[in-house]
């Protein structure tokens, strides 16, 4: 027994991050093509005005995962490519744009996956307070209906938010990412309500508007943990890291999965998080709780790595330090396949929803070798490493919906410009010339064997 057969294999992208043509066509300004003009925020001044071209180049990308046998691409919409303003009057040439990228990879037998919001908020939104702006969960909702009304008559699968950890938490509270911002921990709250809100409305806009039955569910990021050995009081420390709060640090509150997905699933904060942070934590009313625990069809998430934890003397979990020289990828985050079936589990038990990898890959320092190719052999090892883990997950009996690699192709890695490099195909931004990378190819070969060759 491996992976379902129905097993959804793809690849993941986002409109900041890939699309260039940041000027073209009617697109009104976002958050990160502001931000990017700041001095000092991205590496060496860079930005994703050109980035990989995908609005030009959609049909070869497209082309590349279909022979590559990917049967999903998951990508994101840019708001102000469709709402210039962020609201009100669309932007047909925006529409017309995404119609053609839709209506490419049905053709060539892909299953589009949209992401509605993977970070670009309109600028114009921004100006009336972004996020901070009670008013902006019902921006998002009509901006939802319209997507539905538009799309859904082709895409069956949405998503709300990309990983509104990062939103709220590196755009709002450390700054690190558009737009740049450091607000005090009462704001900060008042973001994580405006998310969840907009979340639950958004869910709620794509189904009431939808030409067809879609599957709507959420693609949240977070910290994950694995326990030191399979001792049953190692598995429990982890599974207690998991969804209780090492401390009354907002930044715990920002990571810890419960944080979000107790109010999405459950309609309510964990009981830690209103311990902690009462004093401040929004205070859902019922209508507001109902909203925001709109019924979701799967479980998505974004996972790359984790913390490995132990029981302590007192049974709590305590982390275990890396060794030094622990394997790491180009940008610094350790390799740990074991959250590739620890994650999943944990968290199916708690959510109980078909489980889907939304985003899992490296960077590496990939070039083009003398040969002509990329040999990234440090990625297709972690691949397999990895894909073999979620499968154990798999044969122990967890619902597994699919895996989506971050990412399709080398692209704009956000405060980190172009220096790191995720993708299966690299790309040479000089020429748009594409490459496959090793790992495509042994890609390819693991979704022709759905997986039996890990
Ligand atoms: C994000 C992507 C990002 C990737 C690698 C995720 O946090 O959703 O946009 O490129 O991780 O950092």
């Amino acid at each position: 027994m491996g992976f379902r057969k129905d097993f959804v294999w793809g690849s993941a992208t986002a409109s900041y991050q890939v699309e260039g043509a940041a000027y073209e066509d009617g697109k009104g300004l976002n958050i990160w093509d502001v931000f990017c003009q700041e001095p000092g925020k991205i590496y060496q001044g860079q930005n994703g005005d050109v980035s990989c071209d995908q609005y030009h180049l959609y049909k070869q990308d497209i082309a590349d995962m279909k022979e590559m046998g990917q049967k999903a691409y998951r990508f994101s919409l840019s708001w102000a490519r469709i709402l210039p303003d962020g609201e009100g009057e669309p932007n047909a040439a925006g529409l017309a744009y995404y119609d053609a990228l839709i209506d490419e990879l049905l053709r060539q037998g892909i299953e589009p996956y949209v992401t509605l919001y993977h970070w670009d908020l309109p600028y114009a939104l921004h100006q009336k307070g972004g996020w901070l702006n009670p008013d902006m969960p019902r921006i998002f909702e009509q901006y939802a209906a319209l997507v539905s009304r538009h799309f859904s008559d082709r895409v069956k699968y949405f998503f709300t938010l990309n990983e509104p950890q990062c939103a709220a938490g590196l755009g709002y509270y450390t700054g690190d990412h558009a737009p740049g911002l450091k607000v005090g921990k009462r704001d900060f709250f008042a973001v994580w309500r405006n998310l969840l809100l907009a979340h639950g409305l958004g869910v709620k806009a794509l189904r009431e508007n939808a030409k067809q039955p879609i599957q709507v569910g959420a693609a949240p990021c977070s910290a994950l943990y694995y326990p030191a050995s399979d001792r049953p009081e190692d598995i429990e420390a982890a599974r207690t890291a998991m969804f209780t709060l090492p401390s009354r640090d907002v930044n715990d509150f920002i990571w810890s999965i419960a944080s979000w997905c107790d109010p999405v699933f459950f309609g309510r904060f964990p009981q830690d998080a209103v311990d902690y942070f009462g004093d401040c934590l929004p205070q859902l009313t019922k209508e507001e709780a109902a909203i925001i625990a709109q019924p979701l069809d799967f479980y998505g998430q974004n996972m790359y790595n984790a913390v490995m934890v132990r029981a302590g003397k007192d049974g709590k979990p305590e982390r275990v330090e890396r060794y030094d020289g622990f394997p790491k990828t180009a940008i610094q985050w350790p390799v740990t396949p074991e959250c590739m079936y620890w994650a999943p589990k944990f968290l199916y038990e708690r959510y109980q929803k078909p489980f889907l990898i939304t985003e899992n890959g490296m960077s590496s320092h990939d070039w083009v070798a003398l040969d002509g190719k990329v040999h990234d052999s440090s990625r297709v090892d972690f691949m397999h490493r990895y894909l073999r883990e979620y499968r154990r997950a798999a044969e122990d009996g967890v619902d597994l919906m699919g895996y989506l690699a971050w990412s399709s192709l080398d692209n704009f890695e956000w405060a980190y410009g172009y220096s790191e490099r995720f993708g299966l195909i690299y790309v040479d931004y000089q020429t748009q010339k594409r490459t496959w990378k090793d790992s495509a190819y042994f890609y390819q070969e693991t979704i022709r064997a759905n997986g039996d060759n890990l």
